[in-house]
């Protein structure tokens, strides 16, 4: 059995997303077909605006308790899963009316169910290390990290016009991108999570990271096919 897990970046989901509900409702039918292609699927939301503002809220409360802060994320990705468990839901797909908390509870619920949705898990790492841990312990082919770029870049092409775009790179390159496996702060977000990164190179996992806004190269990647994006491999 085929099984595809993704991080869907919280991003996805922001106000500034141009149609949010026309995203979602795409995501369902991206669902149906892929369920109905006999492959099953894991879908890890990221807290997106809710973790932006929750985080800087508390932040001059609690100042340096990175683990506080982490579980106000937590919660705004659990939030984040729930609608998009819900949206996929009323479009007639079935989906388990439980968002997992733990590697362990979605392991056994994606024993028994064709879609698991789910958000965070514990302080210290982001939405992209929960994706790859499920990815490993399912043995996917590769992890997905949609998000709202188009490739890996050698800088933040949002600030940095030179900007080489990756469409191939090994691991090793992706460490000199994202840095050591740190979790440095709450809510601050690079192209992947470095924890997550390395996880992958450790288990040599391919990694696909790819502009989630664009269903259609969300979709080819989860069937499958190529896609438009950056391939992480070797
Ligand atoms: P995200 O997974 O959304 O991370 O979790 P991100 O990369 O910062 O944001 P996006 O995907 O670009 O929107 C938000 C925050 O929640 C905490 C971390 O502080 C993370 O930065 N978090 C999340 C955890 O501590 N553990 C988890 O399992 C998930």
């Amino acid at each position: 059995m085929t099984v595809r897990v993704a991080a869907l970046g919280g991003s996805l989901l922001r106000p500034e997303v141009e149609d949010r509900q026309a995203w979602l409702r795409s995501l369902s039918e991206s669902v149906r077909d892929i369920t109905r292609r006999g492959i099953r699927l894991v879908l890890v939301v990221g807290g997106g605006a809710p973790a932006r503002e929750g985080i800087q809220l508390a932040e001059p409360l609690i100042g340096e308790d990175v683990a506080a802060l982490d579980r106000i994320g937590i919660a705004a990705t659990r939030l984040n899963a729930r609608i998009v468990s819900e949206a996929i839901s009323c479009a007639g797909i079935e989906v388990p009316d439980t968002i997992p908390e733990s590697i362990e509870n979605a392991l056994l619920l994606a024993a028994e169910n064709a879609v698991v949705i789910m958000g965070g898990t514990v302080p210290g790492h982001t939405t992209d290390n929960v994706a790859i841990m499920m990815a490993c312990a399912l043995e996917a082919d590769r992890c997905l990290i949609a998000t709202n770029v188009s490739h890996v870049h050698s800088a933040d092409p949002r600030n940095n016009p030179d900007a080489i775009r990756f469409e191939e790179m090994s691991h090793d390159e992706l460490r000199e991108i994202v840095g050591p496996p740190i979790h440095r702060s709450a809510g601050g977000s690079g192209v992947i999570d470095p924890i997550g990164a390395d996880r992958a190179r450790k288990a040599g996992l391919p990694l696909a990271v790819l502009d989630g806004r664009h269903m259609e190269r969300l979709h080819a990647c989860l069937c499958g096919e190529a896609f438009e994006g950056t391939n992480i491999e070797g």
